[in-house]
């Protein structure tokens, strides 16, 4: 309950801010790059480069939007699992997954998505950048490294937040090995659902793929190459 209301004031105090940058721009009215501030051009903010406020401005809402995406979805397939297995909970996924994590994107113009090298639906597929973020991650992983959540400029110039998902034990019977782990009838159910999954075979641990989430209100606009 505590963190709950932690994430609230945090998520209020943070948004608030953002309002508050908005005003500001409003009244400078002056060319980005002379005064570092960002200015507003159609609903977009417009920064001259992802300096170090605004990268840590970014870093904690993209935790907060993980944290209440991971939230809902989480919660929405354990209610599923003891509903009706993971037959039902499966059936679930395929159709409720996107929808949650669009739920929140539709809000606040952000992106939310769960992407992976490795997909089971393949709109959830890297893009060229993203596989070798994945990489790094994956790298990471070998090395026993903490792997660290970040916020990259995606080519169309807007920022991503993104951090690692791994794979738990109660991931196993829809992504470890087909019949140890995955039982005939979910097995028979994901292929019938998803006819060229890549999502199995995982270990716990391991690497399953990431959340991003583009901040498609925000626009960087470098003079870099
Ligand atoms: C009941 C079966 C089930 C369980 C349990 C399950 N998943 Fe999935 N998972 C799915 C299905 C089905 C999809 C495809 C959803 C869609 O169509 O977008 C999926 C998609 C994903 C994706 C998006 C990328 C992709 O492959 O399309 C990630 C990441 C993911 N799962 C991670 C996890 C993790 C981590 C766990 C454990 C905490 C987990 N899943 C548990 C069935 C499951």
């Amino acid at each position: 309950m505590k963190t709950i209301s932690l994430l609230f004031l945090l998520y209020t105090t943070l948004f608030s801010g953002c309002l508050q940058t908005n005003k500001q721009t409003k009244e400078n009215q002056q060319p980005a790059k002379e005064n570092q501030q960002p200015v507003k051009e159609n609903e977009v903010m417009v920064y001259p480069g992802l300096n170090d406020s605004l990268h840590r401005e970014l870093m904690i809402q993209g935790a907060i939007l993980v944290h209440q995406s991971m939230f809902g979805i989480k919660s929405a397939l354990m209610d599923a699992m003891q509903k009706g297995g993971p037959m039902y909970a499966l059936e679930f996924c395929n159709t409720q997954a996107i929808p949650i994590t669009d739920s929140l994107a539709r809000v606040l113009n952000v992106g939310v998505k769960r992407v992976a090298k490795k997909n089971r639906n393949p709109d959830n597929e890297t893009n060229d950048f993203e596989n070798t973020v994945y990489k790094e991650y994956v790298m990471g992983y070998i090395q026993r490294a903490i792997p660290k959540t970040r916020v990259d400029v995606d080519k169309d110039g807007h920022p991503v937040y993104y951090k690692l998902i791994d794979v738990k034990q109660e991931c196993m019977v829809c992504h470890g090995k087909l019949y140890v782990d995955i039982p005939t009838d979910v097995a028979a159910k994901i292929r019938k659902l998803y006819p060229n999954d890549k999502a199995i075979d995982f270990e716990v641990g391991q690497p399953r793929g990431m959340w991003a989430i583009t901040f498609n209100h925000i626009l960087i606009k470098s003079d870099k190459p």
